[in-house]
C-alpha cells in the first residue's frame, strides 16, 4: 500500500464564539406569540492542531462539539473569532476536507465498491481509479464484499466502506463526528485499530469527536476536553505515547483518571 506524502494543513482556532437563536413558544399562552431565546454554544474557543495529527474532542452532550467541527469545516459561521487552516482564514467548505458522520452515509442503491468510487472521481485514468478502489477496499478489509449493497453489510462494514470512501479522496483534513458511536463494543475496538493503521499510512489531519474517553486516549495525539455549554476548552492535552497504548498503568492510567474527573465522572472509575 502506498504512503502519501504531501504538505499538510494545520488548524488554528482563535477565540471562536457561536450562539444560536432558538424560537420557543411561550409556556403560559402558547397560542399568542413566540419569543426568541439566545443559546450560547461556544464561548472563546482557542486551540491549535498540528499537521498530520489525530485530535479527539470530548465533552458533554450538547456542548457544541459538532457545531465546532462544522465551523472549522466551513459549513457554519462563527459569530466571533477565526479558524485558520495553514494560516488562511476559512470562509467556506473545501473539497479537500471530508466529513464522516455517525449516521449511515452510504447510498443504499449503490454497492460498497460503487460507494467507494464516489470518492475516486477526481482520478481521471480509469485503470488507476479502479486499482485505487481495490487498494482502499482491501485496506479497510472489505474484499469479498465489494458487490454487496449497504443492507447486505454489517454496521462495521458500512463504516469501513465510508472510511474508504473518505480516504480515497486523499483529504487534507478528515472530520469524524462520532463515527463509531452506533457500533457494538467489539467492532468499535476493531475500528479503533483500523483508524490507527490508517493514520500511520496517511498524512491527513484527523479531527475526531467521541464520547468514549478510552477511545480518545487510545487514538489521540491531542485531546480537547470541552466544558458544558457555553463551551470553553477545559483541557488541551498532548500525548506522544506510542501505539498500542496500555491505559491500565503508568502515565496513561493517571491521565485517564484526570480526563474522567474533567468530564465530571468521579464515580465512574
Ligand atoms: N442549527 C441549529 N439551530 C439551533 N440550535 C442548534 C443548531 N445546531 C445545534 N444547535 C444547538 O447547539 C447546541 C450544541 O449542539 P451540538 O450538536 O454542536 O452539540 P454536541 O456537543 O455535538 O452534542 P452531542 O454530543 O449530543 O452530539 C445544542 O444546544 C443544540 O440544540
Ligand atoms: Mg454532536
Amino acid at each position: 500500500m502506498k504512503r502519501f506524502k504531501k504538505p499538510m494543513d494545520k488548524v488554528e482556532v482563535r477565540n471562536l464564539t457561536k450562539s444560536y437563536v432558538e424560537r420557543r413558544m411561550k409556556a403560559r399562552d402558547p397560542g399568542s406569540c413566540n419569543y426568541h431565546e439566545k443559546c450560547e454554544v461556544l464561548k472563546g474557543i482557542d486551540f491549535r492542531v498540528k499537521a498530520g495529527s489525530f485530535t479527539c474532542f470530548l465533552g458533554p452532550s450538547g456542548c457544541g462539539k459538532s457545531t465546532l467541527l462544522q465551523i472549522i469545516a466551513g459549513f457554519e459561521k462563527a459569530d466571533r473569532g477565526k479558524v485558520l487552516i495553514d494560516g488562511k482564514e476559512v470562509t467556506g467548505s473545501s473539497s479537500r476536507h471530508i466529513f464522516v458522520f455517525q449516521e449511515d452515509g452510504l447510498l443504499p442503491w449503490l454497492t460498497a465498491r460503487q460507494n467507494v468510487a464516489l470518492g475516486s472521481r477526481h482520478i481521471t485514468d480509469p485503470e488507476k481509479r479502479s486499482s485505487e478502489e481495490e487498494d482502499y477496499i482491501e485496506m479497510v478489509g472489505l474484499q469479498g464484499f465489494e458487490d454487496h449493497y449497504p443492507h447486505e453489510l454489517s454496521g462495521g462494514m458500512r463504516r469501513r466502506a465510508e472510511v474508504a470512501r473518505a480516504l480515497i479522496t486523499n483529504p487534507d483534513i478528515l472530520y469524524m463526528d462520532e463515527p463509531f458511536g452506533a457500533l457494538d463494543f467489539v467492532t468499535r475496538l476493531q475500528m479503533r485499530e483500523e483508524m490507527l493503521n490508517v493514520h500511520s499510512m496517511f498524512d491527513s489531519t484527523i479531527l475526531f469527536i467521541t464520547h468514549d474517553i478510552d477511545e480518545a486516549l487510545q487514538l489521540g495525539d491531542q485531546i480537547i476536553v470541552m466544558s458544558e455549554r457555553p463551551s470553553r476548552v477545559k483541557a488541551d492535552i498532548h500525548l506522544d505515547a506510542p501505539h498500542p497504548r496500555d491505559l491500565s498503568s503508568g502515565h496513561l492510567a493517571e491521565l485517564r483518571k484526570e480526563v474522567y474527573f474533567l468530564m465530571g465522572l468521579h464515580a465512574a472509575l
